[in-house]
């Protein structure tokens, strides 16, 4: 029996107007464009404006661009799945929110918490409905309102982080493309190094944990930096080996945007040139799980069918992964 695949069948995206600049951050706190561009590669980011605008906001962006672009009707969506970390509220999921400003009637929807590894996470669990026969398009949401959870006075997270969100449709496909492998990994002793200490259970919003601050990012960068650089170069390694690829065999390598330090670690371990890496960090910063689906709408024209992929991605949890993709189209 042919083994059906869950084929990526298109992209969409939204990042907000609002340009953040390093020049701008250098009038809030104490840093340079020098030191930002030298040790993350980001020049600038988007941030999202305007009152009661949450992550749906621009997950519904980009989910009707998909629709638009693929010529779906929103009435065929079987699922809808968000990743994110800045959710509109802590419930309801915002992949509902979403499927509700799209018209998605006939869909179920969930989120997907797992920081910046969201969206290839959710991605694989898409594809298991895909591979199921349980669903026929589904739709992954990868995105969030970063600036909603930084200190602005916090000069170690505030140049890294920005706002935008991808989509991708995902569809059967009976040919040897689509979703191919999928590998993942998850460490939750990493929790204190990158976290949000209030606002959960453990420690609900009050006057002192405002007046802490404790309801922004948390990180210990160079902790993180090393556990990621590590991991994402060795969860790349494993899954190509596993598939029999080697780098010369790889199109492009999707990294998630955290630090272009990180990316070239994990390119020059798995023997990937330069020209071959998907890049819009200096662009957009890092996107948590808007990332990756932020990058396959960036470079969705250069995309041939047949073309090799690797997705790879670390973040909070500690949670890392890799995807392995054979490219199902050529860009409309
Ligand atoms: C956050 C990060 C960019 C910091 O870079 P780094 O090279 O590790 O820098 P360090 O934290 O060691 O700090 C080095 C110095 O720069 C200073 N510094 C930190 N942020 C600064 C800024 N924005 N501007 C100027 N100086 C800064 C520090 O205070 C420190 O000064 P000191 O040596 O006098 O103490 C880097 O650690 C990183 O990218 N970490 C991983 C992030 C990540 O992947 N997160 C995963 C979730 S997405």
């Amino acid at each position: 029996m042919t083994r059906i695949h869950a084929a990526i069948t298109g992209v969409g995206g939204y990042v907000p107007d609002y340009v953040l600049t390093n020049k701008e951050l250098e009038t809030m706190v104490d840093t340079s464009d020098e030191w930002i561009t030298t040790r993350t590669g980001i020049k600038e980011r988007r941030i999202l404006k305007g009152e009661g605008l949450g992550t749906s906001y621009m997950g519904i962006k980009a989910v009707k661009e998909l629709l638009a672009k693929t010529s779906t009707d929103p009435g065929d969506i079987d699922l809808i799945i968000c990743a994110t970390v800045t959710p509109d509220m802590m419930f309801p999921a915002t992949a509902n929110i979403i499927a509700d400003g799209v018209g998605a009637s006939n869909s179920f929807g969930f989120d997907i918490s797992a920081a910046c590894s969201g969206f290839i996470y959710a991605l694989t669990t898409g594809a298991k409905f895909i591979e199921s026969g349980q669903c026929r398009r589904v739709i992954v949401v990868g995105g969030d309102k970063m600036s909603s959870i930084i200190n602005y006075q916090d000069r170690t997270t505030c140049i890294i982080f920005g706002d935008g969100c991808g989509a991708v449709l995902l569809e059967p496909a009976t040919e040897n493309v689509g979703i191919m492998d999928s590998m993942h990994q998850s460490d939750g002793s990493g929790v204190q190094y990158l976290n949000m200490k209030a606002g959960g259970s453990r420690m609900p919003a009050s006057h002192e944990s405002v007046d802490a601050r404790l309801h922004y990012i948390y990180q210990e960068g160079a902790a993180v930096f090393k556990f990621a650089v590590i991991n994402m170069a060795d969860i790349c390694a494993k899954i190509m080996e596993k598939n029999h690829v080697t780098g010369n065999d790889i199109a492009w390598l999707v990294p998630h945007q955290a630090n272009k330090r990180i990316i070239d670690a994990t390119a020059s371990r798995i023997g990937i040139t330069d020209e071959k890496i998907m890049m819009n960090i200096a662009s957009y910063g890092n996107t948590t799980a808007g990332t990756i689906p932020l990058l396959l709408w960036d470079f969705e024209k250069q995309i041939k069918k047949g073309d090799k992929l690797i997705l790879a991605a670390f973040g909070g949890g500690f949670t890392w992964g890799a995807v392995y993709i054979i490219w199902a189209y050529d860009a409309r």
